[in-house]
């Protein structure tokens, strides 16, 4: 069965030929409305399940227009309101639902949660993003630098701020797709040792430096995510905040960087803190279109899954 769950869990062959499906469908879909069908149907009669236990727009909207434009139908639910937020386990939920979906997208907080699902479903399960990982978030930054600058193979990936989920998929990422991942930020906020060593074991040439500027020389494309993440405590914020505020990507910080170099952010952005809107907005930015790109990269993951 072909489930989602994280990115190194993934074939790199299949990893590339959803990169280039996902190319091909948007084309493919140029100047249409998002409305629009597509001219082929894949989830046509197909229902999918998109289980949401933390608050999303994009991962929730981009799932539920891209099913719907290949002709399947979603249903949204919120964890808090199912059985599986009142004591049903998730292996029972798992075997409820796979009588009667084709398909279950998931954004909860344990993996282990991610983890049962996909054990007991008899359908493919996709991370929608947990504490630990987000896979379909670094399929559409991964789409979105080889539209904008080519392969990313042998470029340098600098991740500026806190090593949290998306850093860590980006770790995974850089072992399948063959780039280099330099990490700059406090060392109370590194990505855990076994995403390091993961990724060092695959080949890539891993980067630990405390120093912001120099961290950047060289950087191909930069990237950091909110300081404060759904699972963290609120309570963090302000040491947080303090931590990281050396690592705000900023005007100077990416002079530092290649003259072509992209700036990504995953969003939902802070602005002014992890990264000011002279970067965001400025011409070597390309956020929207890595939110654009969740679209056609779950479109491609979904047909992966699916063998359609
Ligand atoms: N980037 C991302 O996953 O955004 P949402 O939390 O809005 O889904
Ligand atoms: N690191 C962020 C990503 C949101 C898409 C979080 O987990 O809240």
């Amino acid at each position: 069965m072909n489930h989602f769950l994280d990115i190194h869990k993934t074939d790199p062959a299949a990893l590339r030929r959803i990169i280039d499906s996902a190319a091909e469908m948007k084309t493919a879909r140029a100047g249409r409305s998002r409305g629009a069908p597509d001219d082929d149907q894949p989830l046509a009669g197909q229902m999918v399940a998109l289980i949401f236990e933390k608050p999303s727009t994009r991962t929730r909207v981009s799932f539920d227009v891209g099913v719907r434009q290949m002709g399947g139908q979603t249903m949204l639910l919120s964890g808090s309101e199912m059985q599986l937020g009142h004591g049903e386990t998730i292996a029972d939920t798992a075997r409820v639902l796979s009588r009667y979906v084709d398909l279950i997208m998931i954004r909860t907080f344990d993996e282990s949660v991610l983890i049962e699902m996909a054990d007991y479903a008899d359908v493919p399960v996709i991370n929608g993003l947990t504490d630990r990982t987000h896979p379909c978030q670094i399929m559409a930054d991964i789409l979105t630098y080889e539209e904008h600058r080519g392969p990313i193979k042998g470029k340098k990936v600098v991740w500026s701020g806190d090593g949290n989920n998306v850093c860590a998929s980006f770790l995974h990422a850089a072992g399948q797709f063959g780039f280099d991942m330099t990490f700059t930020g406090p060392v109370q906020l590194e990505p855990e040792q076994e995403f390091i060593g993961l990724a060092r074991k695959a080949g890539v040439r891993v980067t630990i430096e405390r120093d912001p500027h120099k961290a950047v020389e060289g950087a191909d494309l930069v990237v950091t995510d909110t300081w404060v993440s759904m699972h963290d405590s609120q309570s963090t914020k302000e040491r947080r905040h303090n931590m990281l505020r050396p690592y705000q990507v900023n005007e100077a910080l990416m002079a530092g960087a290649k003259p072509d170099a992209l700036f990504m952010h995953c969003l939902p952005a802070h602005r002014e803190e992890e990264a000011t809107s002279a970067v965001m907005d400025g011409a070597n930015s390309v956020v929207f279109d890595e939110a654009e790109n969740r679209l056609h990269a779950q479109k491609a993951i979904m047909r992966w899954c699916l063998g359609v």
